[in-house]
């Protein structure tokens, strides 16, 4: 039967690059009139919104075990991920807490910006602060100080360490401030009557250093027990660095991990930040206030910024993009949200390097109820990867993502996904958690709910935030069974994920993006996707 029926391979065979080449021949021909590639498939759809669970991949012959797959991406130049999942900028969701998780577990948080611009700063500069090798800049203090102005700066940056080198006015170390002595009740001393006098302070000359800082910083503090702190001094005596002992042994701990953190080349987690296209009192775009912000988050650090609101291919966002990319040339840019292919090439022509694809499919999402607006996800995400224009782009599938099968299907035609409800059940996002008929729950709020606009989310849905009364929520406030670490929710998607590239023989994501066959699924199909016809004990996840 199969013999009879020669029809054309959908791929060409220069495209086959794999090793499986041989094995799927026999067989191409004829699984690929059910199984399909994506310009195939979804054009035969093309009058049909489909999301996740309308559709299922086919598998292929795989020498792929799912531990040996790459999850890396680069989104922008000098933005690259360890894996490709990105915590959603909201306010239920992603503050510095999330963030470092997200960073740490080799992905990226984007700092929501329902919050004054200052409290964002700090959010930024703690994430920055928060894992360090070789600390270059360490913050110092002066030994005319008071300890009370170091309590009052490290409440003001939201500093979680209180030990600082103490240096003269040339920069020259002149001993060690311990947290010890960083109390209330010392406020009133100067820090040259409570430092630890250089004599006794633990250093080593940069010249020591070698290849490997970090090795060798370990190596001092195993031959040095008790010591916590090793400050880099050069032949003068002056600061130029600082060693913790807790940071080495965290990045020693990391370098046999899978998926490492995300790190900037000084060795900082990753971090982005939203910011809204907002607009001044006579209704034109806030250029000075938003240049001014972007400036001061460059400046902690940040590594993206994502301009983010609900309609992307707009005037606003396009001249909020076009003016960034003008004044930071180099910083990588997020913009959105869009579902056409215009709207991509609109983004990408004004300078953005990752664009957001999604209107209306997140978990607590009513924009498409409201306005009667948006596509099917996955229709959308395929749409949006064929946008075609001079300037490169990568796409970013945000919202709808309720289990790690979607982020699979996501992934084979975009670069990483944004999660927001998945996510806002951990311990590490912003908010309590509270106790219902004895279950666990944190509150999950879309940014277009009432009670997000009225916290500063208004210009996302292109409202004042004064008017807020006026306007149709585009969101709902909700809650979410609490579920756990970042770490542990983020080790079951990455599984999931590997599982999917195993078995479309994928070792890395392009390979998925370009491996990846269709297939529509009836209802009773997808009945049959989840657990049935059993009394299940345990949920899967
Ligand atoms: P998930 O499905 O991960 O979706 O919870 C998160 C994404 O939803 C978007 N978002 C909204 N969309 N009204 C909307 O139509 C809202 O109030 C709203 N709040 C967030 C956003 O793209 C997010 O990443």
């Amino acid at each position: 039967m199969r013999a009879c029926v020669p029809i054309r391979l959908a791929k060409r065979s220069h495209e086959r690059a794999f090793s499986d080449m041989a094995a799927i021949k026999e067989t191409d021909s004829f699984d690929s009139r059910f199984y399909k590639p994506a310009d195939a498939f979804f054009p035969a759809y093309s009058s049909l919104g489909l999301t996740f669970d309308d559709v299922t991949l086919a598998t292929l012959y795989s020498e792929i075990l799912p531990r040996d797959t790459q999850l890396d991406t680069t989104l922008a130049e000098g933005l690259r991920l360890n894996i490709p999942v990105i915590s959603s900028d909201m306010d239920t969701v992603t503050e510095s807490r999330m963030a470092i998780a997200m960073a740490l577990n080799g992905g990226l948080g984007l700092i929501h910006y329902n919050m004054p611009d200052r409290q964002q700063l700090s959010e930024v500069s703690r994430v920055k602060n928060n894992v360090h090798g070789l600390i270059q800049e360490p913050i110092k203090v002066a030994p005319e100080q008071f300890i009370g102005d170091v309590l009052a700066m490290i409440e003001d940056r939201k500093f979680s360490f209180s030990t600082f080198p103490v240096v003269d006015a040339a920069g020259t170390l002149i001993g060690l401030l311990s947290g010890h002595v960083v109390k209330p009740r010392y406020a009133k001393r100067r820090i040259a009557e409570a430092l630890t006098p250089r004599a006794q302070v633990q250093t080593i000359n940069r010249k020591e250093l070698g290849k490997d800082p970090i090795a060798r910083a370990d190596k001092f503090f195993t031959e040095h027990p008790g010591i916590h702190k090793l400050l880099v001094v050069d032949d003068k005596d002056h600061l130029h660095g600082l060693f913790t002992m807790s940071d080495v042994e965290r990045i020693t701990q990391e370098r046999n991990a899978q998926f490492k953190p995300a790190r900037d080349s000084r060795f900082r987690l990753i971090c982005g930040a939203a910011v809204s296209a907002t607009r001044n009192a006579f209704g034109e775009l806030d250029r000075e206030r938003i240049l001014t912000h972007v400036g001061g988050l460059a400046d902690r650090g940040v590594d993206v910024v994502a301009v983010s609101t609900a309609h992307g291919h707009s005037k606003g966002v396009g001249d909020t993009v076009r003016m960034l990319r003008d004044s930071f040339p180099k910083l990588p840019i997020i913009a959105g949200n869009v579902t056409t292919a215009e709207g991509v090439e609109f983004l990408a022509s004004c300078g953005a390097d990752a664009i957001k694809v999604g209107q209306g499919p997140g978990s607590i999402c009513t924009t498409r109820i409201v306005a009667g607006v948006g596509i099917p996800q996955l229709t959308a995400l395929y749409v949006c990867s064929r946008a075609g224009g001079k300037r490169k782009f990568t796409l970013l599938a945000d919202g709808g993502i309720t289990k790690s099968g979607d982020i699979v299907k996501a992934l084979t035609l975009t670069n990483a996904v944004i999660c927001g409800g998945l996510l806002a059940g951990c311990t590490e996002a912003p908010g309590e958690t509270m106790e219902i008929s004895g279950k666990l729950y944190k509150s999950y709020r879309g940014m277009g709910s009432l009670a997000a606009m009225k916290s500063g989310s208004a210009a996302r849905y292109g409202h004042s935030s004064n008017a807020t009364q006026k306007v149709a929520p585009e969101g709902v406030e909700a809650l979410k069974e609490v579920s756990g670490s970042v770490d542990r929710v983020l080790a079951q998607l990455i599984g999931g994920i590997q599982s999917g590239m195993g078995y479309l023989g994928a070792s890395n994501l392009a390979q998925l993006r370009e491996k990846a066959r269709y297939i529509r699924v009836s209802p009773a199909g997808h009945r049959e996707a989840a657990p049935h016809d059993v009394v299940e004990l345990k949920t899967a996840h």
